[in-house]
């Protein structure tokens, strides 16, 4: 099997194609769609079989729960056993976008979905493809990141197709995703929010609707909470990755022609790499395109990929929490 790609307009997606590609869903079918974030393998997310086909496809670990998609707040709480009014609030400032709430679940949504866990994250993107093809499916769509497990996010169609094209039915191509890496995910079942997982919304817009939100960090092996199954290798190339600072990255660099180097802004003059990459010096810019910049360097075939470090400022956390884990070895 290779999997049929359509090319649909992202703010103007043709109705009848996303009527066929809803009937897909219905009858437990996967497919790769675009998000504002990454691109996701979508399957009914009240469907087992329709969900452990995800988990097949993506070689992922049953212990690692799913991101549920909702088309509006009215049905998210459908997914929602209990629905805090801080719920109404980071709603109302950051839905449609790259957030997810965890909340407790209904028995609605399976078991699978949540990896045994009572609490189910639920997230309205932004994405008029992705929003619009929920609504004709009239489903909740369980998505998790359209790549096998453990390695690079994709962020357009082509990276789906080069990772699960084999494993899958269908492709919906929307172009390059506008935020490029994954929503933030904020647990509001404790005392106070957490943020499992650093994403598209910072915890400093988090904090200025709720100033008591912290921040999970920290990795699964110091018992930190973070996300189940937030490996931390996770998003990696298979070329090795180094983080350095750019002291280190010159020092490096002067033996370093079978090496792709990355820097944060322009390049200082006399850099030699067999690939030269310069990364937008705004962290926003640079998350956009991050994902396709490791891809892109992972098949140019070079024996490294030398990353200059980001600041260690709040601004750059997500950014920085994905370089991080591409960098961890095995
Ligand atoms: O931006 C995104 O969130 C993308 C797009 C496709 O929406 N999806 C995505 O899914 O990144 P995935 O499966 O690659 O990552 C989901 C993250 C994992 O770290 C998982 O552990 C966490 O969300 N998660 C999901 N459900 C959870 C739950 N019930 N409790 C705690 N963490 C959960
Ligand atoms: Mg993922």
């Amino acid at each position: 099997m290779t999997a049929r790609l359509i090319s649909l307009n992202p703010h103007d997606p043709d109705p009848r194609v996303l009527d066929e590609v809803a009937a897909i869903l219905r009858r437990g079918g996967l497919v790769a769609f675009p998000t504002e974030t990454v691109y996701g393998l979508g399957a009914d997310a009240s469907k087992a079989e329709a969900v452990a086909r995800i988990f097949e496809a993506k070689g992922r670990p049953a212990d690692n729960p799913l991101i549920v998609h909702v088309a509006s707040v009215m049905m998210a709480k459908r997914y929602a056993s209990e629905w805090p009014e801080l719920a109404n609030r980071l709603t109302e400032a950051f839905w449609p976008g790259p957030l997810t709430l965890i909340l407790p679940k209904r028995p609605v949504i399976p078991d699978l979905v949540t990896a045994g866990l009572p609490a189910v994250g639920l997230r309205l993107p932004a994405n008029e493809i992705a929003r619009k093809l929920i609504e004709h499916a009239d489903l909740p769509i369980a998505a998790p990141s359209a790549n096998l497990y453990m390695s690079v996010s994709p962020t357009t169609a082509q990276h789906v197709a080069i990772g699960l094209g084999e494993r899958i039915e269908l492709i919906l191509d929307g172009g390059p995703c506008a935020v490029g890496i994954e929503s933030t995910v904020l647990d509001l079942t404790g005392e106070v929010p957490v943020v499992l997982r650093p994403g598209g919304v910072s915890l400093e817009q988090i904090q200025r609707i709720a100033p008591e939100a912290v921040l999970g960090g920290g990795t699964v092996e110091e018992g930190a909470r973070v996300s189940p199954g937030l490996a931390r290798r996770h998003y990696a190339p298979k070329t090795p990755v180094r983080l350095l600072d750019r002291a280190m990255l010159l020092h490096v660099a002067r033996d370093a022609d079978q090496a792709a180097i990355v820097t944060l802004g322009p390049a200082p003059e006399g850099l030699r790499a067999a690939i030269l990459r310069e990364m937008p010096g705004d962290p926003s810019r640079y998350a956009a395109a991050l994902y396709a910049t490791l891809h892109q360097l992972d098949e140019a075939g070079v024996r490294e990929i030398l990353i200059e470090r980001p600041p260690a400022d709040m601004d750059w956390l997500a950014v920085s929490d994905r370089l991080q884990r591409a960098a961890t070895k095995a």
